[in-house]
């Protein structure tokens, strides 16, 4: 279905069928937040809630973009003058996607692109990496190149970090494109090398709940690039390239600053709780596995909330709600000041665990959070068509 929506988005807007379709998808991070930038360990996994690409070829080396989530009509973008500043808004994305293909020396061809997407934007599940994913693998497909994969994510972080102007880590690209159903990802910051790690907390009686805070979380409004700027300041001042040097909590003690050394704290703990959460997983049938996975999502919470200072207050709230009403764990997610909480939950406390958090968020007077299943999923792909391909044999594509 999601192959032929996007398809007759593309109709709509551009009277013809698209080439192909392509997906990709939001992500959640089961362990590792701000430890992408500082060369340590993440270990997200990709969601079922995924931005859709229909995309043609074009002749005359421009980029047409329109979005079902975006109001306005078609933007065109011409490929040769593409260079940082000179697109702003969601166009951005796709647009600073072509101009980093173009700047690794791939050819991108002038193409018509229709996004499509049910990844909550601003809730901090990607919804960024998604669009550049999904208009990455377009652009490459649409041109017969097989790009590898973990280029393909540098590629599209480079269009965010330095189109874009977001300084982001590597963690949201590689999860959207690296991904396996099942599993989560776990990827070493520093060398890139990566390894799938069974994850299926359905076997087990549990699943993953995403508590969409409402606050929204923006990447661009200086908390970020200010926390990245500390880890950074941190590192030099105890003379390593990176904090994925330190491996002993203790060693921040060198730092005279008690705000770099809480900044450190948590960078080198959430390494280790990333490692830890991958052992538990990887070791197979132990009765207590999701019990300690769940108290170190708790303990990270309280790491991001007191050492790294980037939760707020209704994040702490939903997490405090939700261990009240049977979760075995729960924290924050992702970059910080609005967005999202991850909680692990025992299938028979779902309810309950949902309804003290609407009843928490209703006792403050904040808005209703969402919910949201966390299941991991699989990685950017080519959808099938076969409803275009069989309609094409009578229509024509767009703007060939
Ligand atoms: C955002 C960034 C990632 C990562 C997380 C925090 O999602 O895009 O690179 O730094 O925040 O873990």
């Amino acid at each position: 279905m999601r192959a032929e929506s996007a398809a007759e988005l593309f109709l709509a807007r551009f009277g013809g069928m698209p080439d192909g379709v392509w997906l990709a998808p939001g992500r959640a991070n089961l362990m590792g937040e701000h430890t992408d930038y500082n060369g340590g360990f993440v270990l997200p996994f990709a969601l079922s809630q995924a931005t859709t690409a229909a995309a043609a070829r074009r002749r005359g080396g421009r980029l047409l973009l329109c979005s079902r989530q975006e109001p306005g009509g078609v933007l065109e973008i011409a490929l040769d003058g593409l260079a940082p500043g000179t697109v702003t808004g969601w166009a951005a994305y796709p647009a600073g996607v072509a101009w980093a293909l173009r700047s690794a020396g791939y050819r991108v061809p002038g193409a018509c692109i229709a996004i499509d997407s049910d990844v909550p934007t601003g809730a901090g599940l990607s919804s960024s990496a998604a669009l550049e994913c999904a208009t990455a693998l377009a652009l490459t497909e649409l041109d017969g190149a097989a790009v590898p994969r973990d280029e393909l994510a540098a590629i599209a972080r480079r269009a965010e970090n330095e189109f874009v102007g977001v300084p982001s880590g590597i963690m949201d690209q590689s999860a959207s494109l690296l991904s396996q159903a099942g599993h989560a990802l776990l990827l070493d910051c520093r060398s890139l090398d990566r390894s799938q790690v069974p994850f299926d907390p359905a076997a087990a009686g549990s699943r993953l709940l995403l508590i969409n805070t409402r606050a929204r979380h923006d990447l661009s409004d200086g908390g970020y690039g200010r926390r990245r700027a500390e880890c950074e300041e941190a590192a030099r001042l105890l003379g390593i390239s990176s904090l994925r040097d330190l491996t002993d909590a203790a060693d921040t003690a060198r730092l005279a600053d008690p705000v770099l050394r809480r900044r450190a704290r948590h960078v080198v703990t959430d390494d280790h709780r990333v490692l830890q959460v991958t052992g538990l997983l990887r070791g197979s049938g132990r009765p207590d596995t999701y019990r300690e996975i769940g108290r170190l999502l708790t303990q990270a919470h309280s790491s991001l909330r007191d050492d790294f200072e980037i939760s707020w207050p209704e994040a702490d709230v939903a997490v405090e709600a939700a261990l009240a009403a049977g979760a075995l764990g729960a924290r924050m997610m992702g970059g910080g000041f609005g967005g999202c909480v991850l909680a692990l939950v025992p299938e028979t406390a779902g309810g309950p665990v949902r309804g003290a958090i609407t009843e928490a968020f209703a006792r403050h007077g904040w808005t209703v959070p969402e919910f949201l299943d966390a299941a991991p999923s699989d990685h950017a792909r080519q959808l099938a068509l076969q409803l275009v391909a069989h309609r094409r044999e009578g229509g024509t594509s767009a703007g060939t």
